[in-house]
């Protein structure tokens, strides 16, 4: 007999349980195929030699955030495809796309199914500001504009309008705002040889957006991006750069921030070095970035004559408030406000997980409430056999590495869950992957393998070779399908 734990009340409780049959395999389903889905199948393959390991994925394709977030002029990074594509050809490794968790599949099924479910689906929805007018057509989410650019299959028909406007505000200054604004800043010859989507190619080639505002709610002390990608949007070919001086001045709270922070130390001396070396006015026709600080944005403008689209974005000067003990320091408004006019913005102030049915769910922090990845239920009892993983169990933060320890973890706490019976042993072995199929295949739905993914990837490599592009994404539902299926 083996001791399984409860987590009640904060405090883990032991009661005495048989362990999972030794014979039996141990049937596993990961929900999403991102970084944190593959870091987590690899580890969990590695580490049980009975384990049978399941990605469904809700694309065709595989991937997450590396196929349709990573930006196209970062081709270096998604190298890591290869090493999670010799995971997914694993023997004991199958992947299903065009597989829903919450619409071809039910939360419950699975868990009827698998010994151990992992949910690695991410984060696919975004914040909101909550501020009048950010529902007015030309204003796009980051993730948005991202995926219509990367080619995801759901934001293709986008179509930023980047024509009736030459200025953009992105909100936000984080990675992905350098990222979006750096796509709509740099010489479009350089994209063209990306896996950038063909559609969001010709429109950057026609786009009239020459300037760009990146809009913090903080200072430069507290920008959100890294040194490298810094770096590479200071260093795009005839930019201008402005970045008023009087931002740069720190304060004793900054200095404390600085002394405790490499990260934000390099960023705020780039910041300075570029505020040091600008010109005093851009020649003209020359493309634009202003690094604008201390803005929240309070309402968004249109005119009777714009038609329900956004004309500008009035904001509210901010101060630094020091935050207690955390060391941070937040904005606070000041009274004066400030207009920027501007006919697209796009906002990149953080992305959202969403629930699915029968989930717990911390609405308030976005991210499925958990111990080191075990899920705990509304009233922190176990879920057993239940674990999350990667953006979902963390929130939207941190780099495609991030998610290699958040899956040694989870995988940590399968493997001690295992190996002291808390799963409960299933009197008959699970079906696993006998019964997925079954059901997918009693509700008519074609799911994708991985087979039916390098078809995909055979023909739009092949596309994107007569183009000199690494790939030349495939960015319909039906006709990804055609070619999966094929
Ligand atoms: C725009 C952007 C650019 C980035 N660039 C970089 C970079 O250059 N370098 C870097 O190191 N990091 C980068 N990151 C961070 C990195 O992408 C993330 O850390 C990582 O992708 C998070 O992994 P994940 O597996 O948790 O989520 P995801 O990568 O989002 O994977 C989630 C998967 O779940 C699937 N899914 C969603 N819902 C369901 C459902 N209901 N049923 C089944 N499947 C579902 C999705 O299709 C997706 O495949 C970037 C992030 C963003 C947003
Ligand atoms: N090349 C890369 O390695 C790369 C590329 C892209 C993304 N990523 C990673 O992916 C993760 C997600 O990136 P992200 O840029 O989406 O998130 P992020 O780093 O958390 O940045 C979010 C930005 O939005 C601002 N913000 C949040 N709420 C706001 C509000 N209500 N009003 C105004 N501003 C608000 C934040 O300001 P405050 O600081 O004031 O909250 C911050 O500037 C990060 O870890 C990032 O490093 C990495």
């Amino acid at each position: 007999m083996k001791k399984m734990a409860i987590f009640h009340g904060r405090r883990w409780f032991f009661r005495s349980f048989s362990s999972l049959s030794s014979s039996h395999p141990l049937r596993v389903c990961i929900v999403g195929s991102g970084p944190a889905g593959f870091y987590t199948a690899e580890k969990l393959l590695k580490g049980h030699q009975r384990a049978e390991v399941d990605i469904i994925d809700r694309l065709p394709t595989p991937f997450g955030l590396v196929r349709s977030g990573v930006a196209p002029d970062h081709q270096e990074t998604k190298i890591v495809i290869n090493q999670f594509s010799r995971v997914a050809l694993n023997e004991r490794c199958s992947f299903f796309g065009n597989v829903s968790l919450g619409t071809s599949v039910s939360l419950s099924e699975l868990r009827e199914m698998y010994n151990v479910v992992v949910l690695a689906y991410g984060a696919e929805s975004d914040r909101f500001l909550g501020v009048p007018g950010e529902d007015l057509a030309g204003i796009h989410s980051a993730r948005e504009f991202v995926w219509w650019y990367n080619g995801h299959p759901d934001y293709s028909n986008l179509n930023p309008d980047l024509k009736r406007t030459d200025t953009a505000v992105v909100l936000g200054q984080g990675n992905v705002a350098l990222d979006v604004a750096r796509i709509l800043l740099r010489p479009t010859a350089e994209l063209a040889t990306t896996d950038v989507a063909n559609h969001a190619l010709v429109s950057l080639q026609e786009s009239s957006i020459r300037k760009v505002y990146l809009v913090g709610r903080r200072g430069p002390v507290q920008a959100a991006c890294t040194a490298k990608e810094l770096r590479e949007v200071l260093g795009i070919k005839d930019l201008y750069i402005h970045i008023q001086e009087a931002d740069l001045l720190k304060s004793p709270a900054d200095e404390e921030e600085l002394k405790n922070s490499r990260i934000q130390r390099r960023v705020y001396e780039l910041l300075s070095k570029a505020a040091n070396s600008q010109r005093p006015h851009p020649i003209p026709g020359q493309r634009e970035l202003h690094f604008m600080f201390f803005r929240r944005p309070v309402n968004f403008l249109s005119s009777d004559a714009s038609n329900n689209k956004v004309t500008g974005v009035h904001f509210e000067k901010t101060i630094l408030k020091e935050n207690g003990e955390s060391g941070k320091q937040s904005a606070v408004g000041t009274g004066q406000f400030e207009e920027v006019e501007c006919g697209l913005v796009l906002k990149s102030i953080g992305y959202k997980s969403v629930p699915v049915d029968g989930l717990p769910f911390d609405h308030h922090k976005g991210v499925v409430p958990n111990f080191r990845g075990r899920v705990l239920s509304n009233t922190s009892v176990l879920e057993k056999g239940l674990y999350v993983v990667g953006w979902l169990k963390r929130g939207p933060t941190g780099i495609i590495a991030t998610n290699l320890y958040c899956a040694e973890e989870t995988v940590e706490s399968i493997s001690e869950d295992v190996e002291q019976g808390i799963l409960t042993p299933p009197t008959v072995p699970k079906p696993g992957r006998e019964g997925l199929l079954q059901l997918l295949d009693s509700r008519d739905i074609r799911f994708v393998p991985f087979s039916g993914w390098e078809k995909i990837d055979v023909k739009e490599r092949s596309e994107g070779s007569a183009k000199n592009k690494p790939r030349e994404k495939i960015t319909k539902w039906e006709d990804l399908l055609k070619v999966a299926n094929g």
